[in-house]
């Protein structure tokens, strides 16, 4: 472990140099306006996976943006771990929000993090978190000291739904053969808590658009004798939901797995400060499903959320306008063992059948994802447990994350891998929102954990 650290310590300031240059190319994935800006994101990664020592590092070409693959086989007899990951970040919008601007990295103070944490589109959700691995991986090549075979599949698709590592997963699959798959794109509870997430929630995302008069009427000479698109999309949104927080569309809850009261009553041990989260939020209170805690609520239970919702006139000054069509885009988070199809399904079935006769609705799904569970007594998570106690001095709590990575149900029915989450992130790092960060500590402290998962990980899957 001494080796390692000497390694950090004395190349910490490149590190992080190296950490801007990523965060400075604005890999926004969804908007084409920055194609070529994933594309030299991808390249960057390929330079530095060569540098840090891989023994090849390319890009693969996609319908989409690239998918960046490299490895280092150190011995055919040793144990192989595919490290996966996105270079591809949210939209920064709105930009305004920012103090500092999204793709100029800066590092400043903040009650969290009292030692630095770096600002910037990307910073923890996955650049930060991706560039942490690459440089454990460096420092194991370059202190002679890599215990397992390493594969990079680094992907420019997470955040638009990941639509093209499917097929690579199958055309690919004798390459990508390896004993676990390692990720770092989650959160741990705090820095004086940390925790591996063994679990992380489905995804099934829908778009709707409600259409009343086949054209905007003038909302004084029609308003009040014809049915306003807007007005009936927010109703039928608002049914959607019970006063208890309940989801009203039938059959919504039959696959979702209960947890046993003792699984809840460790649940209900980990560390939370109610009020620090209210105050981080600016809430004065919270609201969620009745019966359940605010842990349970964010991560083993489903929702329903409109994410985006819009018609009518929305510029300056008044239109008096009585819209033609209405829209919303809406989110459920799923849990085991519900099915992202059947939800899509269930959910399609019961919205077409609300709409009152005065308008038409249409459903048309996007991405999805299936919620995935990872064992904790595999030798993955075995050895990163025992990583987390060795460098932070403390053994991990298990915890189930409420974000989704729909392509980890996929690694296991396609390359029949489990997934590792080792995730340095906090909640509260403002990941996909205005001022996304990355706390300093955290960056350096991935760097110090990940070489000794590799360590116990060679043990353990003997
Ligand atoms: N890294 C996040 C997911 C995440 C964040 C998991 C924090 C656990 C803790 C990932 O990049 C993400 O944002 N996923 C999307 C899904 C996707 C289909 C756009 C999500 O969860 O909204
Ligand atoms: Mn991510
Ligand atoms: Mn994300």
């Amino acid at each position: 472990m001494q080796h390692y650290q000497q390694y950090i310590e004395a190349n910490k300031e490149r590190f992080l140099q190296e950490l801007f240059d990523f965060l400075r190319i604005p890999s926004v994935s969804t908007d084409p306006k920055f194609k070529a800006d994933v594309r030299r994101a991808a390249e960057f990664l390929r330079d530095k996976l060569l540098e840090a020592g891989a023994d090849k590092a390319q890009l693969f070409e996609t319908a989409g943006h690239p998918i960046v693959y490299a490895e280092k086989i150190v011995d055919p007899q040793a144990p192989t771990v595919l490290v996966y990951g996105h270079y591809d970040v949210q939209p920064a919008d709105p930009y305004e929000l920012w103090q500092t601007p999204p793709f100029e990295p800066v590092v400043k103070k903040t009650d969290i993090h009292p030692n630095g944490a770096i600002f910037a589109r990307g910073a923890c959700d996955d650049k930060g978190q991706v560039y942490l691995q690459l440089k454990a991986f460096e420092t194991m090549v370059k202190t002679h000291d890599l215990p397992c075979n390493v594969k990079f599949m680094i992907e420019g698709e997470e955040e638009c739904g990941s639509g093209n590592l499917e097929p690579f997963l199958h055309e690919y699959k004798n390459m990508l053969k390896a004993d676990v798959i390692l990720i770092s794109d989650t959160s741990i509870i705090s820095n004086d808590t940390p925790s591996i997430e063994c679990g992380l929630r489905g995804l099934s995302y829908l778009e709707v658009t409600v259409t009343g008069p086949k054209r905007d009427l003038h909302s004084g000479v029609y308003g009040g004798a014809v049915a306003n698109p807007i007005n009936v999309l927010c109703e039928m949104i608002a049914s959607l939901k019970d006063a208890k927080g309940r989801i009203t569309i039938p059959g919504f809850y039959d696959k979702v797995q209960e947890l046993s009261p003792e699984e809840r009553a460790l649940m209900a041990q980990i560390p939370f400060d109610e009020e620090a989260y209210k105050k981080d939020l600016g809430v004065e209170a919270l609201f969620g499903e009745e019966g359940y805690t605010t842990i349970e609520r964010a991560s083993i239970r489903p929702t329903l959320d409109v994410n985006g919702i819009w018609g009518g006139y929305t510029g300056e000054g008044a239109k008096t306008v009585l819209p033609s069509k209405a829209h919303a885009k809406i989110s459920m988070r799923l849990v085991p063992d519900q099915d992202p199809d059947e939800i899509t399904q269930l959910f399609t079935k019961h919205f077409l059948s609300i709409a009152p006769p005065y308008v038409k609705v249409e459903v048309h799904p996007h991405h999805g994802g299936k919620p995935v569970v990872t064992p904790i007594d595999s030798p993955g998570f075995q050895a990163a447990s025992r990583a987390f106690e060795q460098a932070w001095g403390k053994k991990p709590i298990p915890t189930r994350g409420g974000g989704s990575i729909p392509i980890v149900a996929l690694f296991e029915e396609v390359l029949g891998l489990k997934s590792v989450l080792m995730g340095f992130g906090l909640d509260s790092d403002a990941i996909h929102s205005p001022n996304e960060h990355f706390g300093l500590f955290n960056f350096y402290k991935g760097i110090e954990t990940v070489p000794l998962f590799y360590q116990h990980f060679k043990e353990l899957a003997k």
